[in-house]
């Protein structure tokens, strides 16, 4: 079979120029990829047809930050903390420790497991960080076992600092002998620029090491508090500065001169009891907004990008058209990807399917598994 048309779609959310939200749709596919948008009555003939009955087709999610090679969990820190305790960063050393002692085959089949929890919540296309090996051999594994799930990989070896190792060494390290070992299996650069991670001088001189080495950089950003990691993704031209939690006018004014995009992570502050970032001032402000998981076992242990979607319209002050428009364009804007996160003509045909009749139910019935991507 060479085309398909997917016909009786209530509501195809395709993100298209002209019309980026059609009634009564139906979409051709042909070859993996879009060849046809418009109104079901105008659709042109296809070797198969699919009939979805009338419910809402929306592009695949792109989860554009998630931290899947890891071992263990940190289920008691995440019970502590809902009886008051507060996130700290240190918590990263004890999935460091469980994953440096995990094998090959372990982490990878932790990928596989939660890539594939993702997929059957939505999501076609996800980054994968490192940052819990933090020595050459076990970050350079962790992105290789990462590279067998998705080529939108990351090196975060500046995540933490590890137990008994000297600051400034360890940032010599990251840049030298890791960075050299990890690029080959990377397309990111990524560092924690915050109060007991790196400091900003630090995390310059990591991501213009990255850089350097054929790497883009990505920032993780005012996360904890207030500080430069915003303003500093804007010096270095990251795709993304993400968390944005604790944001000044500066920060909004940085983020929307230089289009760097927000990557706003709601199952952290969810998990954390943190204040949830202000979307709505970003976007009044003209910054790009992406949705992503982060899914992590410290800060926010969630696969699902239609949880992030009802947080996001639910405490951020996002309509479900934006949190929709935020967690598939918005990410793939956030991975500087143009094939993906869209259902345009030419786009690659991740077409996921609702058990609903509009994409607003995503947000309206949280919890309940209604994206299920397209089975061709
Ligand atoms: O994105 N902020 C730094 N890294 C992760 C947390 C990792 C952890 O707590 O294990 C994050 O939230
Ligand atoms: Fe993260």
């Amino acid at each position: 079979m060479t085309s398909l048309l997917v016909t009786n779609i209530g509501e195809l959310v395709s993100w298209d120029d002209e019309r980026p939200v059609i009634g009564n749709a139906a979409v051709v596919i042909e070859y993996g990829h879009v060849a046809w948008i418009g109104d079901r009555t105008a659709a042109p003939d296809a070797d198969a047809v699919r009939d979805v009955g009338g419910v809402a087709v929306v592009p695949g999610f792109v989860d554009s930050h998630t931290h899947l090679v890891f071992a263990g969990d940190r289920a008691a820190e995440f019970e502590a903390r809902m009886a008051g305790r507060p996130y700290e960063a240190g918590g990263i050393r004890t999935t460091v420790s469980a994953t440096r002692a995990a094998t090959d085959e372990q982490l990878a089949a932790n990928v596989a497991r939660h890539v594939s929890a993702m997929r059957a919540q939505g999501t076609t296309t996800v980054e994968i960080k490192s940052g819990y090996g933090l020595t050459v051999r076990d970050e350079a594994r962790s992105l290789a076992i990462a590279r067998q799930a998705t080529e939108e990989t990351t090196f975060l070896g500046a995540h933490v600092v590890p137990d008994g190792t000297d600051q400034a060494a360890y940032v010599d390290l990251v840049t030298g002998p890791m960075l050299e070992a990890c690029a080959p299996h990377a397309r990111w650069i990524d560092v924690f620029c915050e109060e007991g991670a790196f400091g900003v001088d630090e995390a310059r001189t990591v991501l213009q090491a990255g850089v350097a080495a054929g790497l883009q950089p990505r920032v993780h950003a005012n996360q904890l508090g207030p500080g430069p990691g915003v303003r500093l993704a804007a010096e270095v031209g990251a795709a993304s500065a993400d968390h944005c939690t604790y944001l000044d006018d500066a920060d909004v004014a940085a983020l929307s001169d230089s289009g760097v995009v927000a990557g706003l992570l709601p199952g952290v502050e969810f998990s954390t009891r943190s204040p949830y970032p202000d979307a709505r001032r970003l976007i009044d402000s003209g910054v790009t907004v992406a949705l992503a998981t982060d899914c992590n076992p410290g800060s926010s242990y969630t696969s699902s990008m239609p949880f992030c979607i009802a947080v996001a319209v639910r405490e951020m002050g996002m309509t479900p058209l934006e949190a929709l428009w935020s967690a598939t364009r918005g990410g793939a804007f956030a991975l500087r990807r143009d094939d993906v996160g869209h259902l345009s003509v030419g786009a690659k045909a991740d077409l996921v399917v609702l058990d609903a009749p509009t994409h607003v139910h995503l947000a309206y019935r949280p919890g309940v598994p209604l994206a299920v991507p397209l089975t061709r």
